[in-house]
């Protein structure tokens, strides 16, 4: 029995293209951290379907799917099948994404999304990745894959839905989000994952979102980046009805007046 690899099988992924003494080292003090998170919040951000926190018709939407294979970094397919169901059920007209990579989740939301949508996408401009200091086990995917050599959001930008997608550039807790308030439907949250931008960016996104408007997390109970966990479980703590949407690492807040 292998406490580290047998109890997160996911991590074995990573064996052939990290270093194991890496992984171990790495790994040893965010299990024991998302171990005392999860005893502690586990209450609080209960795990659901989808029909839990939306209407069941959600569940029987049609999505379209285009180059969703994706990358290291990317979401899940079952992940993103459940945003696009998201978005397709919400009609969203304004959506903000933090992370944009290599837009391939940027793509899959502006197909899912009326044609008058319109989608702003944030990240670092490619001159300044290098000031994200990404480092451990993510330093040596990003080099192995060439994450960052490829162009951000290259994914959406010959495609024929490019026109609905804005690209805005900086490092998420230096952005100037006033002209968004109260303004966007859906936010994807999935840029920076130590505790420090989890919360600013939670916190623009609540300025963000309007009545009615869905905030969506990913890397959400990962063992990996246990600090989301910390950080929404004190915004679930002071009161947030967010939840853990059941398969995936996504979590979710469906902000309803009242
Ligand atoms: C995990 S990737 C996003 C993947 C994307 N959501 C998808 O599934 O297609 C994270 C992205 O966030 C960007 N990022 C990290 N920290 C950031 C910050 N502080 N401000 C803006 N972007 C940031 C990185 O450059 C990277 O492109």
């Amino acid at each position: 029995m292998d406490p580290l690899f047998d109890r997160f099988p996911q991590l074995r992924n990573l064996l052939g293209k990290v270093p194991e003494a890496m992984i171990r080292e790495e790994l040893a003090p965010k299990v024991a951290l998302y171990d005392e998170v999860v005893a502690r919040i586990g209450g609080l951000i209960p795990t659901v379907r989808l029909c839990d926190v939306f209407p069941a018709e959600l569940e029987a939407g049609k999505i379209t799917l285009e180059r969703f294979l994706g990358q290291w970094g990317n979401i899940s397919i079952e992940e993103l099948c459940k945003i696009c169901l998201i978005v397709a059920w919400l009609k969203p007209k304004r959506v903000f994404e933090f992370g944009t990579y290599n837009g391939m989740t940027t793509l899959q939301m502006a197909l899912n999304t009326p044609d008058d949508c319109h989608i702003t996408t944030l990240d670092v401009p490619p001159s300044q990745a290098a000031s994200l200091e990404i480092g451990g086990i993510d330093g040596v995917l990003a080099q192995k894959s060439g994450a960052f050599d490829l162009a951000i959001g290259h994914y959406f930008k010959e495609s024929q839905v490019a026109d609905k997608i804005s690209q805005v550039w900086g490092d998420s807790t230096r952005f100037n989000f006033e002209p968004f308030a109260q303004q966007m439907d859906f936010v994807f949250v999935d840029a920076g994952h130590t505790y420090a931008y989890v919360k600013a960016d939670t916190q623009n996104a609540l300025k963000m979102i309007r009545s009615g408007g869905v905030i969506v997390w990913h890397d959400y109970h990962q063992v990996l980046h246990p600090d989301v966990m910390v950080c929404l479980g004190e915004f679930a703590a002071d009161g947030m009805r967010i939840a853990h949407l059941r398969g995936t690492n996504l979590a979710v807040y469906h902000h309803v007046a009242g």
